[in-house]
This record gives structure tokens, C-alpha cells and sequence, in this order.
């Protein structure tokens, strides 16, 4: 959802950094690019266009200076279009400005500043800012004090980073309501949307919170609150290193964070005495309500049938954009689970935010220190290490893993924890065998369709395959609970309509298999993902993708979710298209 960065370097050119730095944020935009240098004057180059593209046409890091900003894009007013790139300035030129968010109010606050006199080059809300600067300094203000009189005026949310020709060697950065970071290296500082983006040069980050603003000079970082005081901020050391954010010799982010699964649980696992710990501090609860979004709403639904069918606890799923309507039906017995891989997702710090002084409130989060880490009650991290491919799939198992330990702690069934400790084996023996998931998508790259489906603990995974399906190949995906098949989408099934069929060992193996032989008495083809020693599920399906048969029923989400995420990978390579930035979606979604 638009990624930020800014740079003030020890006499070192700043272009090629920025460049270097606003790569590692293209999972959050790639509609446009641009970087801003102040010297005697504002330099600034941009255009719509993936960063690799316009750079080669534009050359981004051929500007001069050691200090400046960048942004990538993910267009929310106005088309992608050069215009439209960030940074954008005033009238004058001697103000840019990168921003990511949206200005709620910006229709009024440009009407005003055109009858001033402003005069608008693009059709963005950003655009309002640098005039708004622009109008300030004019009466004398510095940028500083001119950034504050602007943001004052603003409704909505925003990280901005602002420079002016006037003030060369300063940057002003701001939050409200989407992330924003500091970097403190030697002698040199950053400002970014995330911190993969500056891990080449520092890991002593400073999280800014809503309402601060943040003032880079060659001398060091200073944090005020919006009333101009100085705020002491924690520099806190993160551990993710800068090899975590490279490709690492794969042909994307998402086939590598696909192969660090077994890694990524294994981690996770690692959590279990900070699981006890939350477990023994919660105390009682009646009722447990999820709240998410996408992947992570999946997950929750993992969780649901976990609580209801393991302990008897109720628990809701509720997508976290339609939570308002439910969130008086919480109180201080119900524990809010809070599942987002970035912790930054608009929609669910909205609804954590309506709960939190209410209810009990767990964030289950792989991004370090990111907002809902900080307003949560408790909080659990998942140790997947950073996700750059837009597509969630390392994560996703980790907040299971996460889920899964949290319910084994609470109903003390140890033998659940014993299963986790087999599942990175599990995935390791699957991927050493995805030349066979390869040749299955090469068949089925072609249909226009495709079902997924499965019942009780394979529901969850079907939805899931679908969602992957859908994002990365553009291909129409379902997914269904086996048993619902016939009370409408059978009707859909036709000769060759390829249908993934979850069917795990375990309690609602044969009932799967009945539907199964349903589709397949209406011409559909089946890819069956089961245990590699199920006769009965081989001699039932076009092809197999055989899993080991020591994974349960109960289990098996976490595994038999990977050679969903595979064939969705092959297929979207197959088709030509960049898994990693699939169109018209960004990995980090700060707007509601
Ligand atoms: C799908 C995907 C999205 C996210 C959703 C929530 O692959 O990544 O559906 O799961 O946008 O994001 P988080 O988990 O960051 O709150």
C-alpha cells in the first residue's frame, strides 16, 4: 500500500540507496517509482511502471546528493501515471513530498488552496501536502513548523516524508495510522515504510507511533509529538538480517518463502515458554473471537474449529472490514485474536481498536514491532522472518503453528505439540517432490475454472487454495465445504473443470471421497491431496499429490496447504506472470 523511504547519508550518494531501499518495499505498490534529491534545487525522477523498468528508462539512481526520498506506489486517487508518481511538489518545485496512506479531506483542502492560487499538476490527494507546506513556509515558517500546521489540517492517514530546497540536509517524516521507521546507522539515518527495506545498513530501528513526527539532519534523529516536545524513543535491535529480504538464488520471493516453511515453523515452535507464559495470564475467557483479514482470516478459521471441536470454547471468525457490526457482542470474558502478518492492516487495527478496552486482545503477528504489536494486550510473535512475495504462504503456517500451540497449552494436549515437531520434516519430504505438482500445473494452466474443496479441517485449506489460485494466476478459484457442493455449485461442473479435493486420512475421509465420485460423475477432474498410500483416494482422481500418511486429519492444515501454494506458484510461472507482484494487490493493506 505505497512504501516510503528516506535517506540522509555520510556524503555517500543517496540516489542508489534510495533505489537499493525502495526495491525491498515493492511488495507494497509497484504502480509507480520516483526519488527526490534536494541540493541547489529539487531533482527529482519518476514514472509509472514497476521500479526495474522505469529505472532502466529513467536511470533513478543518476541523481545527485546525499540525501533524499523515495516511493513506490499503490494507486489510490488518480491512475497510475507519471503525473500521478510521488514525490510531489508544490508550486514552485522547492517542496517534495512521498506519502503513504489516504487524505480523507483532500477535495476541500485543494478547492481552498487553488482559490489561493495553488496550481495542481496530478490528481492526487498527496498533492495537497506540499501546497499546504508550500502555504506555510511562505509566511515564515521553517519545514518543521510548516509539516505540523499541514498535518494538523488533514483528516486520514499518512507516513510522509517531506524535504525542501530551503532546508537542504533535513528530512521531516510523520505517522498517523500507516507504519513508519527509523533507521539509526553510523552516521547515517533512514526513514522507511518497514524495516526490510534499510536492513542493509542498520538493524537499530526506532518505531514511531501515531502522532509523532521525526526530523532527520546529518547530525542525528529527533522525535516530537505534534505539540513540537521531544520525545525519548527506544532504539530497539531487530534480528532479521539483509539475506531474509534477498531472493537467495530462487526465481522469486514466493517459491523461496515457500521452501522456508519447515524453517519458518520450526521457529515458531520455538515460542512455546512466551505461549505458556500468555495461556497462564489470560485466565478465563468463554468465548474467543478471531478477527483478520485474507490469508490471516483463513487461519482464524483453523482456529475456530480448533477451540469449538478440541475444547468446546465458542469462537467467532469475523473478517476484520465487517467487525463493526459485532463488536458489542464482545466483553471482558471473550478473548479477541487478532491474526495479521504485517500488524499493519487498516482494517483489523480498526476493529482492534473498537475491542480493545473491552475485551481481551491477543495480536498474532510476524512483523516486529509493527502497530498491532504495540496495542494489543498480548502479544505472540510468529518467527517466519520477513514475507516479501504478495502472496502469504510462510506466515500462514506460522500463524497456525502459533494457533495450534495456543490451544494446546490451554487444553494441555501435549500430544498436539509432539505432531507440530513432525510437520517441518512433513513439508521437507513434500517439496523435495514438487517436480510432480510442477507437471500438474502445466496440464491444468489452461482452464479458465478451478474448485477447491474440503471438509471440517480441509474447509480452511480449500478457501485458502483458492485464494492463492486467484492472486497470483488470475484464474477464477472456489472454495467449498465438500458437503455444500450439492446444494448449488455442482451445477458448475462440467467436463474437464479441473476440482482439488482436500481429502486427508481421518473422520471425514470417505464422506469426502463420496463427493469426490459426485464431481466425477459430472465429467470433472479431480487432483486429489491425500496421503500417498490412500489406494482408495488414487483410484478415484485424475492425479495425486501423496503426502505422508502419518499426517492426521487434525493436523493436516498445516501441511496439505503447501501443494496448494505450490500449484498456484507453478501455474502463475507457467502463465508468465510475476508471482511475487501480482496485479492490483500489495502485500501490506493500510487502507480501509
Ligand atoms: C493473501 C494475502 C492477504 C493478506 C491480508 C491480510 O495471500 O496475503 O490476503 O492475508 O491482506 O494481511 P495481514 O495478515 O498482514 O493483516
Amino acid at each position: 500500500m505505497c512504501g516510503i523511504v528516506g535517506c540522509i547519508l555520510n556524503n555517500d550518494k543517496a540516489a542508489p540507496v534510495l533505489l537499493e531501499c525502495v526495491k525491498k518495499l515493492e511488495y507494497r505498490g509497484y504502480d509507480s517509482v520516483g526519488i527526490a534529491t534536494p541540493d541547489s534545487e529539487i531533482h527529482i525522477k519518476k514514472d509509472k511502471g514497476m521500479i526495474d523498468e522505469v529505472d532502466a528508462k529513467v536511470g533513478l539512481s543518476d541523481l545527485p546528493g546525499d540525501m533524499g526520498i523515495a516511493h513506490v506506489r499503490w494507486a489510490t486517487h488518480g491512475i497510475p501515471t507519471k503525473t500521478n508518481s510521488h514525490p510531489h511538489t508544490d508550486c514552485s518545485g522547492d517542496i517534495a513530498v512521498v506519502h503513504n496512506g489516504i487524505i480523507e479531506n483532500y477535495k476541500e483542502l485543494k478547492d481552498s488552496l487553488q482559490s489561493e492560487g495553488h496550481i495542481f499538476k496530478s490528481d492526487t490527494d498527496t498533492e495537497v501536502i506540499p501546497h499546504l507546506i508550500e502555504k506555510y513556509m511562505t509566511t515564515g515558517l521553517d519545514l518543521e513548523e510548516s509539516v505540523k500546521e499541514a498535518l494538523n489540517l488533514i483528516h486520514g492517514s499518512y507516513a510522509i516524508a517531506a524535504i525542501s530546497r530551503n532546508e537542504p540536509g533535513k528530512i521531516v517524516g510523520a505517522r498517523k495510522e500507516s507504519p513508519l521507521i527509523v533507521g539509526k546507522g553510523e552516521n547515517e539515518y533512514f526513514l522507511a515504510s518497514d524495516a526490510p527495506a534499510i536492513l542493509n545498513h542498520t538493524n537499530n530501528i526506532i518505531y514511531l507511533e501515531d502522532g509523532e513526527m521525526v526530523i532527520l539532519n546529518k547530525s542525528g534523529v529527533t522525535v516530537k509529538n505534534m505539540l513540537g516536545e521531544i520525545i525519548e524513543k527506544e532504539v530497539h535491535v531487530i534480528t532479521w538480517t539483509p539475506d531474509m529480504a534477498e531472493k537467495s538464488g530462487y526465481d522469486h520471493f514466493m517459491i523461496k518463502e515457500i521452501h522456508e516453511q519447515p524453517e519458518a515453523v520450526k521457529n515458531t515452535l520455538m515460542e512455546a515458554e512466551d505461549i505458556e507464559e500468555i495461556v497462564s495470564q489470560i485466565g478465563d475467557v468463554d468465548k474467543i473471537c478471531f478477527v483478520a483479514c485474507g490469508t490471516s482470516y483463513h487461519a482464524s478459521l483453523i482456529g475456530k474449529y480448533l477451540f469449538e471441536s478440541l475444547i468446546g470454547l465458542p469462537t467467532d471468525v469475523i473478517l476484520a472490514s465487517e467487525f463493526k457490526y459485532s463488536a458489542k457482542a464482545m466483553d471482558e470474558k471473550t478473548l479477541v485474536i487478532i491474526i495479521s502478518q504485517s500488524g499493519e492492516t487498516a482494517d483489523t487495527l480498526k476493529a482492534l481498536r473498537m475491542v480493545k478496552e473491552q475485551s481481551k486482545t491477543l495480536a498474532i503477528v510476524n512483523v516486529l514491532g509493527s502497530t498491532a504489536t504495540r496495542e494489543a494486550e498480548y502479544v505472540l510473535y510468529t518467527r517466519a522472518g520477513p514475507e516479501i512475495g504478495v502472496a502469504a504462504t510462510k506466515t500462514y503456517v506460522s500463524q497456525l503453528t502459533c494457533i495450534y500451540m495456543l490451544v494446546a497449552y490451554i487444553s494441555k494436549r501435549m500430544d498436539l505439540i509432539d505432531e507440530l515437531q513432525n510437520v517441518p520434516q512433513q513439508m521437507t519430504s513434500l517439496l523435495e517432490n514438487e517436480g510432480h505438482i510442477k507437471k500438474i500445473a502445466q496440464k491444468y494452466k489452461y482452464a479458465s475454472d478451478f474448485f477447491f474443496i474440503g471438509r471440517g479441517f480441509s474447509y480452511p485449506t480449500a478457501l485458502e487454495g483458492a485464494l492463492k489460485l486467484k492472486e497470483i494466476t488470475y484464474i477464477h478459484g472456489e472454495g467449498y465445504a465438500a458437503g455444500e457442493l450439492k446444494h448449488g455449485p455442482l451445477a458448475l461442473i462440467d467436463d474437464g473443470v479441473p476440482v482439488v479435493a482436500v481429502v486427508p486420512p481421518g473422520e471425514t475421509h470417505d464422506k469426502t471421497l463420496s463427493n469426490v465420485e459426485e464431481v466425477r460423475a459430472r465429467g470433472g477432474h479431480v487432483i486429489g491431496v491425500g496421503s500417498q498410500e490412500d489406494g482408495d483416494l488414487k483410484s478415484e482422481v485424475e492425479d495425486l499429490i501423496g503426502l505422508d500418511p502419518e499426517i492426521n486429519e487434525i493436523i493436516s492444515p498445516i501441511t496439505y496447504i503447501v501443494p496448494l501454494q505450490l500449484l498456484s506458484y507453478y501455474i502463475s510461472v507457467e502463465k508468465g506472470i510475476d508471482p511475487d507482484k501480482p496485479k492490483n494487490l500489495a502485500k501490506c493493506v493500510t487502507v480501509e
